[in-house]
């Protein structure tokens, strides 16, 4: 088992730390699209503080944009009345926020222990190879896949289970790569 490497996407795919509380930058000023704006109009009402509403509103952000860029920080710290690096290290908290940008389809090898021992660890080394030779974190040229690998999805009846974007896969063994990757497409 290779647990050393379930880090977040952005280290699995050693990107460089940049900007003045390590975030990457997108290079552009972001805001919300009026759909996500309404969309934390309607999740704040429902919180006692601005600060309770970060968690979800950081998936706001990364449901927009995809990953958490430095200018997503900023932005979301201004529409919260908190400061960027109160947020930043929220997101640095929690492996689920991507601080580097993924794929299309973001695709996440468990590798605790159920999974493991039912072949995950081949499933995951083939598949990054069957995809050009994708380091840990690495995305393909293209922009389709990004494959990183993370720790029990609570799926261990399953093993080995893979998560792409929000929906879960279940026993994805080596020998089910060919039809686990045609449905990506
Ligand atoms: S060990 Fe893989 S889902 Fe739990």
């Amino acid at each position: 088992m290779s647990g050393a490497q379930k880090l977040p996407v952005a280290e699995q795919a050693e990107n460089p730390r940049v900007g003045e509380h390590g975030a990457l930058s997108c290079g552009r000023a972001l805001s919300f699209s009026r759909q996500t704006h309404d969309d934390l109009e309607r999740l704040l009402a429902r919180y006692p503080t601005k600060q309770a509403a970060l968690l979800p509103t950081l998936w706001l952000a990364q449901r927009e944009w995809g990953w958490i860029s430095r200018e997503a920080v900023d932005y979301v710290a201004t529409l919260l009345d908190l400061s960027p690096a109160f947020v930043w290290g929220v997101v640095t908290f929690y492996t689920m926020y991507n601080r580097a940008p993924v794929g299309t389809h973001l695709i996440q090898f468990c590798t605790s222990i159920s999974c493991h021992l039912n072949g995950a660890g081949e499933a995951y080394a083939e598949c990054r190879k069957r995809l050009g030779d994708l380091k840990p974190g690495e995305t393909t040229p293209d922009g389709k896949f990004t494959v990183v690998e993370v720790e029990c999805l609570a799926q261990c009846d399953k093993a080995p289970a893979v998560m792409v974007n929000d929906d879960d896969h279940f026993v994805i063994t080596k020998d089910k790569l060919d039809a686990f990757l045609g449905s990506l497409k």
